[in-house]
């Protein structure tokens, strides 16, 4: 008789648990893996860039991001997003490139601002620099990066040159610090993703360029959640604490604060 029970209340615990996982389906809660495969979401992991729609991160881990993938309008369009997929694929090593997602971001924002000037601090081998230039093609801008190595700089040079940016792009070489002293004209788009710590330098010599409604946005705001780059920490304290901005974060992959200088 006990043995019967066991066996009913066994069942009954079964049940129930399959009844609760159905529930939370259908409320979305997380669901299996394959089932998040199904409804086109994907996981943090996630890299490379993979044209067409409806592709999905192996594992499924996280369930955080919708995906969607660049669809070029044009063949030159094309041969940038191709360039950018090699130096995605074969020079990431070393090159502390920001991922796709978030150049994705900038080449938004920059074609949403109709930007005429970016200025970059940390060009590296070019790999954000070129999304800038894929927006800046649209918006007849130009590109002014800045980079300190000069290993970074002569391949950022290559890039530029055969992703047929290079006559949109001035790389300036040398220590940024120095070098952003010498830019009187006014600037649409701040890109800040070179040494953390001079992040609030950075903001202070270059914000009374920026023209009201410009932005300045700066990579790896993700650094603050580990305690690292007080230099991060401050720069964050500034362009939230000041009336004339509005920053929102998206904190996807490194992390970019996005700033607004106020009309
Ligand atoms: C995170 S990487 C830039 C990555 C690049 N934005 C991309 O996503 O392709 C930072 C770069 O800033 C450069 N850098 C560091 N300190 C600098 C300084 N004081 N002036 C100019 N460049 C600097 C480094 O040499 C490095 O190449």
């Amino acid at each position: 008789m006990l043995k019967k029970i066991m066996l009913v209340v066994t069942v009954a615990v079964l049940l129930a648990a399959v009844a609760n996982l159905i529930a939370q389906d259908e409320n979305n809660e997380p669901a299996s893996p394959q089932t998040q495969r199904q409804r086109g979401v994907m996981g943090r992991g996630d890299r490379g860039m993979r044209r067409g729609p409806g592709r999905f991160a192996p594992g499924g881990a996280d369930a955080s991001l919708i995906v969607s993938s660049p669809m070029p309008k044009t063949e030159q369009e094309k041969k940038i997003l191709d360039v950018l997929d090699d130096m995605d694929k074969n020079q990431r090593r070393g090159m502390m490139n920001v991922p796709v997602e978030d150049g994705r971001l900038l080449r938004l924002l920059t074609e949403t601002v109709g930007a005429k000037h970016v200025i970059e601090i940390g060009t590296s081998n070019g790999y954000s620099g070129i999304w800038f230039c894929l927006a800046l093609r649209k918006t007849g801008g130009k590109l002014t990066t800045y980079e300190i190595d000069a290993r970074r700089a002569s391949l950022a040079r290559e890039n530029f040159k055969r992703a047929g940016v290079d006559k949109m792009v001035t790389l300036v070489e040398g220590d940024a610090h120095e070098t952003v002293k010498k830019l009187k004209e006014p600037i649409d788009v701040v890109f800040i993703d070179a040494d953390k710590e001079g992040y609030p330098d950075y903001l202070n010599k270059l914000l009374p360029l920026v023209r009201p409604g410009g932005l300045i946005l700066a990579h790896n705001i993700n650094m603050m959640r580990g305690g690292r780059g007080s230099g991060i920490q401050d720069y964050v304290n500034a362009v939230t604490t000041n009336p004339d901005l509005e920053t929102v974060f998206y904190l996807q992959g490194g992390g970019v604060s996005v700033t607004l200088k106020k009309r």
